[in-house]
């Protein structure tokens, strides 16, 4: 099929990649003319494990395609994908000023039937206003149909859930534009969910805040484990084996971040209080992982009492492993919690320097994770990425000025760690 996505994010562009590579000829569209050339000429503007060979082989093989102008990916395409940010505002709503540009954008370049289709994230009856919009906006009187289509990828496995989804949520007003969204995802073998747009666009934020409620929840656990000497992970395991709960997203941390569950949650409450309800489970959700982070600040201040000029080794500044993104990172806010305090900060990540450079100042960046410990007075693990847990401990232990680690994503063994001479404190164990 001929698809046009507008907005070259993480969303939009793997998702066009991801398109491409079924068969589909793809023409991604950015407003951002330099991004364009830099996807062009095969450079990637983010870190997402196989994106790069995806883009590559699909531009090289003529079915991927980038262009800065709206009209040209519309006129090109039976189906077009919105795929631009919706980033927060002060008071946690949605600024959704880029949709709406869009959508007059499409509205001016259409001129026969074009299905379209929300990808963004959006508050409920944003499809409502997109329909309204584009009506308004075009000129001709051409029939189109908006659907909507959340994402459920992950960053950091963004390719692999594209690739292999769970479910296809599909929110339609009308049966006209189903054939043709269930051949978009015909070659992705997943069930495909056909609802109403207002369900698909709830499905989206219930989805994120209920993950984000789960790991809340975990990590409210962790506090009650640390209280009556529990391991958590222990509780999670036997937790997770009962189908109903799950394993996943029970993993105790100094709380979740990115640029999906902080936003998504603040966004669910105002679009709850906007229709006159009080989400308080919701806001419950922000406080426990806002006390996560408070909790761990306090477990190195109680241990290392002052921490003015005293050097802090920090493993870990994406917000989550696999990624290069630090946009609501934890380990970017305990680093500035770190500095008020007065410590030294030596920081380390596999990815995500060059992005934290710009916002993390006076610290020193370490390129190689075994020399991180050198001249510190303890290690703090801040982001799971999985090759932390291939980090010469021997060598870290002689390096450190004491042998203390605090670990706020539980990677290591307690038992091995104190075996190896370490104050080892994690969370809820
Ligand atoms: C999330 C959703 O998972 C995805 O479906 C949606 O499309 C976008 O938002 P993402 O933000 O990429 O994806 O990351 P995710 O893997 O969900 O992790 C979010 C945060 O929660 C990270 O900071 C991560 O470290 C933290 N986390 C995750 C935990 O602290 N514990 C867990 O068990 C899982």
């Amino acid at each position: 099929m001929k698809l046009t996505i507008i907005g070259t994010g993480y969303v939009g562009l793997v998702t066009g990649a991801c398109f491409a590579e079924v068969g589909h000829q793809v023409v991604c569209v950015d407003n951002d003319v330099s991004k364009v050339e830099l996807l062009r000429s095969g450079g990637i503007p983010i870190y997402e494990p196989g994106l790069e060979e995806l883009v590559r082989k699909n531009t090289a093989d003529g079915r991927l395609r980038f262009t800065s102008s709206t009209a040209e990916g519309v006129e090109k395409s039976e189906v077009v994908f919105i795929a631009v940010a919706t980033p927060p505002q002060d008071d946690g709503s949605v600024d959704l000023s880029f949709i709406e540009k869009v959508a007059r954008e499409i509205a001016a370049a259409l001129t026969n039937y074009k299905i379209v289709v929300d990808k963004s994230t959006v508050p409920v009856k944003t499809g409502e206003k997109v329909a309204e919009t584009i009506k308004r906006y075009c000129k001709a009187r051409v029939d189109f149909d908006v659907v909507s289509n959340p994402e459920f990828l992950r960053e950091g496995f963004a390719v692999e859930d594209l690739m292999k989804p769970d479910r296809i949520v599909i929110g339609v007003r009308s049966q006209r534009p189903v054939p043709a969204m269930k051949n978009v995802y015909a070659p992705f073998n997943a069930p495909i969910i056909v609802t109403d747009i207002n369900s698909a666009e709830l499905i989206k934020h219930a989805s994120n805040s209920f993950l984000a409620l789960k790991i809340s929840y975990i990590n409210a656990i962790s506090v009650l484990c640390e209280a009556t000497g529990a391991n958590v992970q222990e509780v999670a395991h036997g937790m997770g084996m009962d189908e109903r709960i799950g394993r996943r997203f029970l993993n105790a941390s100094l709380g979740f971040g990115g640029s999906c569950f902080p936003k998504d949650l603040s966004a669910f409450v105002k679009i709850a209080e906007q229709e006159g309800c009080d989400f308080a489970l919701l806001k419950e959700v922000q406080k426990i992982n806002a006390s996560q982070m408070d909790r761990f600040v306090k477990k190195i201040v109680d241990t290392l009492w002052v921490l003015k000029d005293k050097t802090i080794g920090v493993l870990g500044l994406a917000f989550k492993q696999n990624t290069d993104d630090i946009r609501m990172s934890p380990a970017i806010e305990l680093c500035q919690r770190l500095q008020k305090e007065g410590a030294i900060l030596r920081v380390h990540d596999p990815k995500a320097m060059e992005k934290a450079s710009a916002v993390l100042k006076n610290v020193i960046f370490v390129k190689d994770m075994n020399e991180l410990a050198d001249g510190c007075d303890a290690l703090v693990v801040a982001t799971e990425w999985e090759e932390f847990k291939k980090l010469d401990l021997e060598r870290a232990r002689q390096a450190l000025s004491h042998p203390i680690l605090f670990d706020g994503r539980n990677l290591f063994d307690p038992a091995e760690m104190e075996r190896l001479g370490f104050i080892y404190k994690s969370i809820g164990r």
